[in-house]
């Protein structure tokens, strides 16, 4: 008989959302992993029997539709999928820019919850990946670091109203994560982990049902410290 959990996760062709795929698949889970890049997905399904690959832009609410068809039930439901992109000369705020990263990071949750909440059984569970960027407010974050504290509302609400329905709510704030996302910058970032640390660190907490998920805690907790301080101090240390 096969005990694993119907686990849906977007943004699994690359990254933290690549390495949870291959955690929850050797925990032995049903796995449907998400993404665009199809050449991906068709790897992905090589690698285990019991995975779905679905592929689909969360921007395009048809598409998230017509995928969500193709799914019967979901335990686990992982919004992984996200972007990033700094806003570098803000007096010419690039509002394309600006716009692209909340779609992507924040409004293609509605719609990806009008399409799969449906599909979530009763003691299920809806994962968001945030950013310990939330923690504080960064130079240059302006698009990310807005779209991701939109995420931390989004899933803090939603927690309330779940409760009645029996599903929970994760939040997740990863610190500095070795991806094809961070290998853009060109800044220092300390504590940074491996893709499969930081899927470790979710998996037990999601395993745990827990309510908020945070990691490096050296680097979550330093950020929150400085977040008590008064502004010209914490400016000045930062
Ligand atoms: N890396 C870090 O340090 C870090 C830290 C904090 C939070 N996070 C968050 O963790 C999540 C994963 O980031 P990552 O570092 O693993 O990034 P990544 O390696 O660039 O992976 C991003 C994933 O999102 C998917 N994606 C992006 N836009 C999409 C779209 N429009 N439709 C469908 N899928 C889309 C991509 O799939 P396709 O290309 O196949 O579409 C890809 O699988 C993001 O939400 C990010 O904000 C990352």
């Amino acid at each position: 008989m096969n005990v694993g959990k119907n686990v849906l996760i977007t943004g699994a062709t690359s990254g933290i959302g690549e390495a949870l795929f291959s955690l929850f698949g050797k925990h032995g889970h049903n796995l449907y992993p998400c993404g665009r890049n199809e050449d991906k997905l068709q790897r992905l399904k090589d690698t285990y029997t019991t995975c779905q690959p679905l592929s689909f832009d969360i921007n395009d609410a048809a598409q998230v539709k017509l995928a969500a068809s193709q799914v019967d039930s979901i335990d686990i439901l992982i919004l992984n999928a996200g972007d990033c992109a700094y806003i570098d000369d803000v007096m010419a705020f690039d509002d394309t820019n600006f716009a692209r990263i909340i779609n992507t990071n924040l409004t293609s949750l509605g719609t990806m919850l009008a399409a799969f909440l449906p599909k979530v059984n009763k003691g299920g569970q809806v994962v968001f990946v945030s950013s310990a960027a939330t923690l504080l407010p960064f130079p240059k974050a302006e698009a990310y670091g807005a779209s991701k504290a939109g995420v931390d509302y989004l899933a803090n609400s939603l927690r309330i109203d779940l409760k009645k329905h029996a599903i929970g709510v994760s939040l997740v704030h990863p610190g500095f994560v070795e991806t094809p996302l961070t290998d853009r910058n060109t800044f220092d970032m300390p504590f940074m982990l491996s893709a499969a640390e930081a899927a470790q660190r979710i998996y037990k907490g999601v395993m745990k049902k827990q309510q908020y998920i945070h990691f490096p805690r050296r680097l979550t907790w330093l950020l929150k410290v400085l977040a008590f301080m008064p502004p010209f101090l914490r400016h000045r240390l930062m």
